[in-house]
């Protein structure tokens, strides 16, 4: 039976290093991102990347990509959420548009996507799928306020969503991720003075992430070897949270 990995995020940081990891271990990908431009830049023609651009978060975007799915492969043996992103601004000057597409993105997708997984049962055996939260939605992060509330979304899902996927044998998980030093999170941290930027990476004792680290954990939730694990989240920090 001709299986896929599904990443979605897959142009960029975490999700392109997801790919890569999986790629080495001879995987099938499905590669989901906005923009073709930059799939085509990270995967180019390799045969074993389908490369699906578009917006997740609307009904054409969802339809062309479980379309291209089911057209080359019969089942999803797993599925890495990984498309986001982060509008800092204080409150007072979030947009309501920011808040919706916030939770769209990073809550609303994978809600969707694993409907349709239990719904059309278009997964292989040991199906595994891994969500990504934020410590942003555990701490205090001034700015943070409408991105922290998706990734909330996100954890408040998880455990309702392992429970009704688990008789189906599809298992779920979350990680909790500090700063991994991705696109998303150059945004903001080139705009810190030296001093803060000091004290963040004090604030990190086995230093910042780097989207590798992130990859091989969730390499392992894909695996075999986590088959007993399913509605967990996982920090992965650097030790932040013991500083
Ligand atoms: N980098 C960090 O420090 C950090 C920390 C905590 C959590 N996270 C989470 O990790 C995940 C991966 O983030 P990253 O750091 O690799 O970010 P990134 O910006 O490098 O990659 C995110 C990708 O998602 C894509 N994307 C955004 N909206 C989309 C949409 N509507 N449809 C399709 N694709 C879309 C972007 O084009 C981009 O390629 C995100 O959920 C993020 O919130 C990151």
């Amino acid at each position: 039976m001709a299986t896929c990995t599904l990443v979605t995020g897959a142009a960029s940081g975490i999700g392109q290093a997801v790919c890569q990891l999986l790629l080495a271990h001879g995987e099938e990908i499905v590669a989901a991102d906005l923009s073709a431009e930059a799939l085509s830049a990270s995967f180019g023609t390799n045969p074993h990347v389908l490369c699906v651009a578009g917006d997740l978060t609307t009904a054409d975007g969802f339809a062309n990509l479980t379309n291209a799915l089911k057209s080359r492969f019969e089942a999803v043996k797993g599925f890495v959420h990984c498309a986001g992103f982060d509008c800092a601004r204080p409150l007072g000057f979030i947009a309501d548009e920011t808040v919706h597409k916030l939770v769209a993105v990073h809550a609303g997708f994978p809600i969707q996507f694993l409907g349709w997984l239990a719904k059309k049962g278009n997964h292989a055996e040991g199906c595994s799928c891994v969500c990504i939260s934020s410590l942003s939605a555990h701490e205090g992060a001034k700015g943070h306020v409408a991105y922290a509330a998706a990734k909330g979304a996100v954890e408040g899902f998880l455990k309702p969503a392992a429970a009704e996927l688990l008789p189906k044998g599809i298992r779920l998980n979350a990680l909790v991720l500090g700063v991994v030093q991705t696109e998303m999170a150059m945004t903001w941290m080139n705009k810190l003075t030296p001093d803060q930027l000091s004290d963040l990476q004090k604030d990190y004792p086995l230093g910042l992430g780097l989207p590798v680290d992130i990859a091989h954990v969730i390499a392992f939730l894909l695996g075999a070897e986590s088959r007993w694990i399913t509605g967990q989240t996982l920090i992965c920090d650097g030790g932040h949270s013991l500083t």
